[in-house]
C-alpha cells in the first residue's frame, strides 16, 4: 500500500495519454528501506544537480541495512563517453557496484526497486519499437524491475526530446525534484525507519 501520491501528470503513451503517479520521500524511503534488490540508474540529471556525493551516500545507508545496491551504467549516459563512471568515481562509489547495461540487464526483474535519478531516454522503452527518435538504441530494462521509481523535476523532455513511457507504467513513480534534493531527503527518510 506505498505510493498512494497524487496523480500529477499525463504522458503520451502507445495507447493515448496515461495518468502519472507521483511519490514523495517517506513512501519512496519505505519502498527503498525494505528492499532486498535496488539499482540505481544515473542519467545526466544526476550530473546537473552534482548529486553523485548524495546518492553514494544513500547506497551506504541501504547496504548497511542488508539491501543488495547496484549501479546500471548505459554506455551513452550522462553527455560524454564514461560520464557516470567519472562521476560515480569522485563519489568514491565502489567499483564493483557500477554494472554495464549487458551485465546489469538480466538482473532487473529480481530487482524490487529500480531508482532512476535524472536518467530519461537510456531508459524510454519506445526505443525498442520503430518509428521513434530512439528507436534501435539499446536501453537499460528498468520497466522490468517489480517497482520504479524516478526522481526528475518536471515531465521535461532529455536530450532526444520525446515523452517516455515508463512514467505511465504502473509500476512507476514519479518524485518530482532536483536530484540532490530528493536523494537528501529519501536518505533521511531512511535513517526514521526501524531496520
Ligand atoms: P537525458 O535523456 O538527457 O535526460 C536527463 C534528464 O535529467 C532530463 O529529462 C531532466 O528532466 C533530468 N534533469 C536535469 N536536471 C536535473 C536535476 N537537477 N535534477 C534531477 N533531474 C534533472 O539523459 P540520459 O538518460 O542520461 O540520456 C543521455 C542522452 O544524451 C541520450 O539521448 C544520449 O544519446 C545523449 N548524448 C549522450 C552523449 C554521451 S557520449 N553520453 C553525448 C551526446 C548526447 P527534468 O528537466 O524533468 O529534471
Amino acid at each position: 500500500g506505498f505510493g498512494t501520491g497524487d496523480t500529477a501528470s499525463v504522458v503520451a503513451g502507445p495507447g493515448g495519454d496515461a495518468q502519472v503517479r507521483s511519490i514523495q520521500a517517506d513512501d519512496a524511503a519505505i519502498q527503498l528501506a525494505y528492499a532486498s534488490k535496488v539499482i540505481i540508474v544515473p542519467g545526466y540529471g544526476l550530473a546537473a544537480a552534482q548529486a553523485q556525493h548524495a546518492v553514494a551516500e544513500l547506497a551506504n545507508v541501504l547496504e548497511a541495512r542488508g539491501v543488495e545496491v547496484s549501479y546500471a551504467i548505459h554506455p551513452v549516459a550522462g553527455r560524454m563517453p564514461g560520464h557516470m563512471n567519472v562521476l560515480l568515481a569522485e563519489a568514491n562509489v565502489p567499483y564493483p557496484q557500477l554494472k554495464e547495461m549487458d551485465e546489469i540487464n538480466p538482473e532487473f526483474p529480481r530487482a524490487d526497486v529500480a531508482l532512476v535519478i535524472g536518467a530519461n531516454d537510456v531508459t524510454n522503452p519506445a526505443a525498442r519499437r520503430p518509428g521513434s527518435a530512439i528507436s534501435g538504441m539499446p536501453i537499460l530494462d528498468v520497466d522490468k524491475a517489480k517497482s520504479i521509481i524516478v526522481v526528475k523535476r518536471s515531465m521535461g523532455h532529455g536530450y532526444a526530446g520525446i515523452d517516455n513511457e515508463l512514467y505511465a507504467d504502473p509500476k512507476t513513480s514519479m518524485y518530482f525534484a532536483d536530484g540532490k534534493t530528493a536523494i537528501t531527503e529519501m536518505t533521511a527518510a531512511v535513517k526514521t525507519l526501524v531496520a
